[in-house]
């Protein structure tokens, strides 16, 4: 299946579900469109930041004199010059994380804790510099031992509950004619975005401005503000292009470096990241150690269903990674049972991570309904379209609209399953065992207040303000496709400016509910804008201006479950003589609302998708117990899926609205993801016999 890219410039029937080139792609790919850590400033000075070298301890001295006496260096900012940080206060995403709260005492929780930012008048001479200076600490014994056989671990909250519980569990596994309990682990691992965090702060007129690369500007202004007290409407952060986010761009200690040095300098200060840097400093996903128990009746019908799930977090703040998020919502059984429990050691602090929680649930629930299929001699999709629950197994809410079954059936139409002999080891192509796999996908779909600005501009076009970000997404795209339906207007006559917090509140580019919040509030401002124009209102020279906020209309969400769904399906070959295992095709299908733009969405869906691949055989990060650090912290030791691991991956989607919501979209931001290793170690196990319940599959977990 293909599509060809067309720029609809002056479409028939509405722009929304025309496929369309990026907005700003021409200047992506000419090298005009500057990101956070080349646009250029007059009297710019450098920030690099100095990590600690021990994973436990405290700071017992830096040696600052010589450092200072070396060429262009202007200050050495530690715990004890530093401005001091308020780091009390709950912000868009909850308590802040003290990563980002740096140089406030001498303690060091982790390996690569920042210690010091050596300011100089060049980046080579802050680098120097920094890697010049030296620091003495006082060391303690550090733990980075992550295993589900320790007694310290607890229950944590995070975003959802720890725990969830209905019905007897033991008395329903008891009763159920076939059990599967299973244990499945999945590993550390880390964003890596092409675009490492940079970030420029400069104090202009009384005001601080920061030029970022981020997920949200108005969260970055939330969190800066909080932390220096200051007044918000006192901070700007502007965030144009951003190559990449996944999770981890928020607030982290580069912004907050900056902005320390800018006020004591009192000139324009720009921290870059190193790749290395980022795999201590930008958060990550926790590796995750999950039991799953499905108990069901001869025919497939679930009685019981356990899920639990062990994270670890950093010894400065809670995170939790919630891989139980899927069996929550995908099946229901008398006895549902979920946990999250935390262990505390000497690691960076994880975070929001690529579909955080459902990404890697989703790989232990989908894998052990798999073996439930087997085990009662099930179809596995026949076995999902069982156990489709009436409403949200936890939640009990109706669904908005769900399709998973759609999902499935035009998948299983589109990938040939009807032909699959389910008998495991079977088919052979030379050195190649070959196999089918598939699995069910969900993410959350949300929404969050936003405000949008339209001005009506004399010469007939339009200008939107939004304060969202593209991190890639094309989300600007989107949006004016869905300013221009808004406006009846043609595409090429919107200006769609986006990624200053001076636009308004706005939603972040997260949770996959950047585009659908944002394009609730476009359409709010669009509407009252053709209100007044249709009572006659002449358009004054210097343009008409209106603004939305969709804080109340957001209201009309409440009440229901919500969420997009897909049937992921992958073929593998596996050489048992090497170990080595290739994905040959995928497939996936979604329900995930009304698609803005096909060209960007499926780029968006296959890209999740490709994600899958590398975390079922790529993705690892495997820390180093004498040190406390990640072995190999770049793009050589860490290893994602390349071109040559990336088959046929092919998205699409069936009709799905979500009927309260204005727009309709529900995000696709994330389940592309999810379901999509599973696929993948489920069709190694069709390919060979072999269950892989540890991640990834390397060559030498297959032999
Ligand atoms: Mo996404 S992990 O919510 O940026």
């Amino acid at each position: 299946m293909t599509t060809t890219p067309t720029r609809t410039r002056t479409p028939a029937r509405g722009s929304t579900g025309t496929a369309y080139t990026r907005v700003e792609g021409r200047e992506k790919v000419t090298g005009a469109a500057r990101y956070a850590g080349e646009i250029p400033f007059a009297d710019l000075a450098h920030g690099w930041l100095v990590l600690s070298t021990v994973a436990h301890g405290r700071i017992r001295s830096l040696d600052t004199d010589p450092v200072l006496a070396m060429p262009g260096v202007l200050a050495v900012l530690h715990h004890e010059n530093a401005p001091r940080l308020n780091t009390d206060y709950v912000g868009m995403l909850g308590k802040p994380d003290p990563t980002c709260a740096v140089f406030q005492n001498d303690r060091v929780p982790h390996l690569g804790w920042p210690v010091a930012l050596v300011v100089a008048e060049t980046p080579e001479q802050a680098r120097e510099a920094a890697e010049s200076l030296v620091v003495h600490y006082e060391q303690e014994p550090h733990d980075i031992d992550f295993s589900p056989a320790r007694t310290d671990t607890y229950p944590a909250d995070g975003h959802m509950p720890a725990v969830t519980e209905k019905g007897d569990l033991e008395a329903e596994l008891a009763a159920s004619a076939v059990v599967v309990d299973a244990e499945y682990t999945t590993p550390e691992e880390h964003h890596s975005m092409m675009e490492p965090h940079a970030a420029t702060a400069l104090w202009d007129g009384g005001r601080l401005e920061v030029v970022d690369s981020n997920q949200g500007a108005t969260w970055v202004v939330g969190e800066l503000a909080n932390l220096f007290s200051l007044d918000p409407a006192s901070v700007r952060v502007r965030s144009e292009h951003v190559g990449g986010g996944f999770g981890s761009k928020g607030v982290r200690a580069h912004q907050v470096a900056a902005v320390m040095a800018a006020t004591e300098l009192q000139r324009p200060v720009r921290v870059v990241m190193t790749r290395r840097q980022m795999f201590s400093l930008t958060g990550y996903r926790s590796p995750t150690a999950q039991r799953v128990r499905l108990g069901a009746d001869a025919d497939g019908r679930l009685r019981a269903l356990e899920h639990r799930s062990l994270n670890l977090t950093s010894q400065v703040h809670e995170f939790v990674e919630s891989s139980t998020a899927p069996s929550r919502v995908m099946y229901d059984a008398d006895a549902h049972h979920t946990a999250h429990r935390l262990v505390r050691l000497n690691v960076p602090t994880p975070t929001f991570m690529r579909a955080p929680g459902e990404a890697p649930g989703s790989f232990a629930l989908e894998s052990a309904l798999d073996e439930l299929a087997e085990k009662c001699g099930l179809d596995p999709i026949e076995l999902r379209l069982r156990n489709e629950p009436e409403r949200g197994p936890v939640s009990g809410l109706p669904f908005a609209s769900r399709n998973l079954a759609a999902c499935f059936r035009e998948g299983a139409r589109r990938f040939g399953w009807a032909d699959r002999d389910p008998r495991p080891g079977v088919r052979r192509e030379g050195r190649w065992l070959l196999g089918t796999g598939t699995a069910a996908a969900s993410f959350s779909a949300g929404a969050g207040p936003s405000t949008a600005t339209i001005t009506a501009e004399a010469d007939g076009t339009y200008t939107v303000r939004i304060a969202a970000a593209d991190i890639g997404t094309g989300a600007r795209t989107a949006l004016t496709l869905i300013a221009a339906d808004a406006l009846e207007a043609p595409p090429d006559r919107i200006r769609m400016r986006i990624g200053d917090s001076d636009f308004g509140p706005a939603m972040i580019a997260g949770g996959s509910t950047g585009t659908r919040s944002w394009a609730w509030a476009v359409r709010a401002a669009a509407a009252e804008l053709r209100e007044r124009l249709a009572l006659g209102a002449d358009i004054p020279p210097e343009g008409m201006t209106v603004r939305a906020d969709t804080t109340e209309a957001l209201g009309t969400l409440a009440g229901k479950e919500r969420h997009s769904y897909g049937a992921q399906f992958a073929e593998v070959a596996v050489d048992v003589t090497t170990g080595e295992v290739r994905v040959r095709r995928m497939l996936g299908i979604f329900a995930a609302g009304t698609i803005v733009n096909p060209l960007t969405a499926r780029s968006q869906l296959v890209g999740g998708m490709i994600w899958g691949i590398s975390m079922a055989l790529h993705e690892e990060a495997v820390r180093d117990r004498a040190s406390g650090g990640v072995y190999g912290p770049d793009l050589a030791g860490y290893h994602v899926a390349t071109h040559a691991d990336v088959p046929l991956v092919e998205a699409d989607w069936v009709d799905d609205h979500d009927p309260e919501d204005p727009v309709g979209i529900k995000g696709i931001g994330e389940v592309g993801i999810v379901g999509a290793a599973a696929a993948i170690a489920n069709a190694v196990w069709h390919a060979t016999g072999v269950r892989h319940r540890d991640l990834p599959i390397r060559p030498d977990r297959v032999l």
